[in-house]
């Protein structure tokens, strides 16, 4: 289903994208029993997502970091599996919150099924990951409770700060931090956790997700402003339209050189016309992004700092590999 490759993987750690590929064809046929169910609406609207593609990172994250333990560990893909859910769930809740159109290259499923069954698609999306982890232990439940948890909080505060210009640097990444890092923490932490991993290896894992995830989510704002939409399966350029003020607009109002007039488009509401193409012209402008991309580097360092300290040496070049091509994929790599 999913058939994307990790381009330049094999060279770091031959045999290993084959054998990732393996074990998340086997994650997609658990992934997809977990939604069995008699009513086919639900049963279509919760498969739709999830048959349109998607990266599946997290679910990657899960069995790469059972390398730290015994990668061959059954439960990896029920974790696996939890961890895809999970995502998923997500998506069809953030979709409704932010007005989103296109998700994974496909109408939004809010768009198809309308916002109360993409709502219920979406609980019924955290039951069933809820419903495998169950099996996994109280460890591994603890885990996905916890996160969801954060990931709430993270969205919650997102959504009260929307339209806000003057939210500060330090309150966008605490929602960074709970709507997205927490997940990719959560997966590595998975894949630490059901490989028999030790407990400090199980640490560095998600401090490592953590920083991944931080350094996704902020590459993620970037390529909505270098507008990659058609790439990405998503529209781009929404953010700013829809009042999702992230990184690289806070940067252009703390310190750009067209602060005053970009504050002043924004002071409103969020622009619209001709006031949104000129502001996103000013946070668009190069400088506008470096601070992002400085940011993003300093995120990818933490987490192959991270990947530095784990056990089995021959795994945490991968963990590296995998900080770099986040970096890459919105030009933030160093130079
Ligand atoms: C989308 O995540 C949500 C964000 C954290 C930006 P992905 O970009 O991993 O989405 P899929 O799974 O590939 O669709
Ligand atoms: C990402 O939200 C986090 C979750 C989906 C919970 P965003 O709203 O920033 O991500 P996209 O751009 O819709 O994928
Ligand atoms: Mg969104
Ligand atoms: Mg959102």
């Amino acid at each position: 289903m999913s058939d994307s490759k990790i381009p330049g993987l094999d060279a770091i750690a031959p045999g290993l994208e084959a054998s990732l590929r393996r074990r998340l064809h086997d994650m997609e046929a658990r992934l997809e029993r977990a939604l069995a169910c008699d009513l086919s609406l639900l049963l279509d609207a919760s498969v739709y997502l999830f048959q349109a593609g998607g990266k599946r990172i997290r679910p990657s994250l899960v069995f790469l970091a059972g390398h730290l333990g015994n990668p061959a560990e059954e439960a990896l893909t029920e974790g696996a599996a939890a961890i895809e859910l999970t995502h998923l769930a997500s998506l069809y809740h953030d979709d409704v919150i932010d007005g989103a159109r296109l998700r994974r290259g496909v109408p939004a499923a809010h768009e198809k099924w309308g916002v109360k069954t993409a709502i219920l698609t979406g609980d019924f999306l955290f039951a069933r990951a809820t419903g495998l982890v169950a099996a996994l232990g109280r460890e591994a439940s603890d885990l996905i409770a916890r996160t969801v948890s954060q990931l709430c909080e993270g969205q919650i505060r997102e959504v009260t700060s929307w339209g806000d210009a003057t939210i500060s640097e330090a309150a966008y990444f605490e929602i960074v931090r709970r709507k997205t890092a927490s997940l990719f923490g959560a997966s590595c932490r998975m894949g630490g956790l059901l490989s028999g991993a030790s407990r400090q290896d199980q640490e560095h894992l998600e401090a490592y997700g953590l920083a991944l995830g931080v350094a996704f989510q902020l590459s993620d704002d970037l390529l909505d402003i270098q507008g990659n939409g058609t790439w990405l399966g998503k529209n781009s350029g929404v953010d700013l339209a829809g009042g999702w003020y992230t990184l690289p607009v806070i940067h252009a109002l703390a310190h750009g050189k067209w602060k005053g007039e970009l504050s002043a488009l924004l002071a409103s509401g969020p622009p619209q016309g001709e006031s949104l193409r000129r502001a996103r012209e000013i946070v668009g402008a190069e400088e506008s992004l470096l601070g992002t991309q400085s940011r993003v580097r300093a995120a990818v360092a933490e987490a192959k700092e991270r990947a530095a300290r784990l056990s089995r040496r021959q795994i945490a070049p991968v963990f590296a590999f995998l900080a770099d091509l986040v970096a890459g994929r919105c030009k933030a790599a160093a130079p």
